[in-house]
């Protein structure tokens, strides 16, 4: 019997339709593949938007949480429990940062960014209160809260949720005289995604980074980098923003820093920076709770073993080298880094949407952006015969078949 049209009615019956998800009802995950309620598999393209970037329930991940669920799970940072240092000590260290500052999801991070560098403005900078202002870039996504989505470009994330938080500039991403033209005295940040994965996987030209890293040093600017999607070994580093060997003043993280099993995020700064914050100013009651820095520090000991920043880089080249080749052939073009891509189909072949349809009955779960992108974003664990059986689901998808 077909279960999933039933599953996925009830599911639609029942909810906000604040999404619009392809109808696959998964049932189980295992490293790159999912199984549906049918008990029909799927290679896993998207990867949870990267939170799932060691795979679906990676063994080390699993036994960390499973050990933490037998001591304790919540204390809320009313105390200190004896998970926490290790995670933030442990994140200091693959951040090169003095302090870390842990929340749950990515847009809480970022709104937590904002409000660092605000206050770190008044109190720091000299800037007159109120006066703060922030540059963001131009197709932009960093979240769904009311003041982020302020700034937003989108229409969809935008419109009709205002009256909006004022204080953000926005400026063309990749842009450097754009930049260097908004930055004036009461700019305290420049909050930028190293690589705009909801835009459609955009790499900014070369030397763009360390244009930003440049600029927001002379200017006594903060350079906020959100490498919520980006970071935690996507791109073939630990950090995106690594390939220019840039150091931003603060790493916003989250999506792979929960391991695909709880929602964990932090920021990351300098004891100058996060030591704006006293107590009572900021927090979350489930912020840096003890399941999530025990899964947080199973992640930190994945990516310190370099495995998975060297996957994404050689088998990154791997699927690039084969996307390439269906330029021509229903794809008018290919953008990204390491496992992570944008892949724009010709509009007079099919749409994003009808591609990862058709993607879906072929085997393949990725997913639509703006019309025309198909984002691909296994998991690390992926190999490269998994890469290449999805090369040819994607090939006889474009050819109709
Ligand atoms: C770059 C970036 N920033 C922030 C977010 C928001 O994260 P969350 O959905 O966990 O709030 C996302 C989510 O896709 C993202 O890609």
């Amino acid at each position: 019997m077909n279960h999933t049209p039933e599953a996925v009615a009830a599911a639609e019956r029942w909810t906000a339709h604040n999404y619009h998800p392809l109808p696959v009802v998964i049932a189980e995950a295992d490293g790159a593949w999912v199984t549906d309620v049918d008990g029909k598999r799927y290679l896993d393209f998207l990867a949870g938007y990267s939170a799932l970037n060691f795979g679906h329930r990676h063994p080390d991940l699993i036994a960390a949480a499973h050990a933490q669920l037998d001591r304790v799970t919540l204390t809320s940072r009313a105390f200190i429990h004896d998970q926490f240092a290790e995670f933030c000590q442990g994140l200091t260290e693959l951040t090169g940062k003095d302090l870390i500052l842990p929340m749950n999801t990515g847009a809480e991070a970022v709104e937590t960014a904002i409000k660092v560098a605000r206050k770190w403005g008044y109190q720091v900078k000299g800037v007159r209160q109120g006066a703060a202002k922030i540059i963001v870039m131009a197709g932009n996504f960093h979240g769904r809260t009311t003041t982020i989505i302020s700034f937003s470009d989108d229409p969809d994330a935008h419109d009709d949720f205002g009256p909006y938080t004022p204080g953000f500039v926005t400026v063309p991403y990749g842009d450097l005289d754009a930049l260097a033209a908004a930055i004036d005295t009461d700019t305290v940040g420049v909050l930028v995604e190293p690589i705009q994965g909801e835009a459609g996987v955009l790499v900014p030209p070369h030397g763009y980074l360390a244009g930003v890293r440049e600029l927001c040093t002379a200017n006594n600017v903060l350079m906020l980098a959100d490498e919520i999607q980006s970071g935690l070994g996507r791109t073939g580093e630990t950090f995106a923003c690594d390939h220019e060997r840039v150091v931003p003043d603060m790493y916003i993280m989250g999506k792979a820093l929960g391991g695909g099993i709880v929602p964990v995020s932090a920021v990351a700064a300098d004891r100058d920076i996060l030591g704006v914050l006293k107590p009572g100013e900021h927090g979350s009651t489930f912020g840096g709770n003890p399941l999530a820095c025990a899964v947080g520090t199973a992640v930190i000991d994945l990516l310190k073993t370099d495995e998975f920043q060297t996957r994404s880089r050689e088998l990154g080249e791997h699927l690039h080298t084969g996307l390439a080749k269906l330029i021509g052939a229903g794809v008018t073009a290919v953008r990204g880094r390491g496992l992570w891509a944008g892949v724009d189909i010709d509009p007079a072949v099919m749409t994003g949407r009808e591609a990862s349809v058709a993607l879906m009955a072929h085997g393949v779960l990725a997913k639509d952006t703006h019309g025309t992108t198909i984002r691909l974003a296994p998991p690390l664990t992926i190999t490269a015969e998994e890469i290449d059986w999805a090369l040819e689901q994607f090939a006889a998808v474009l050819e109709g078949n």
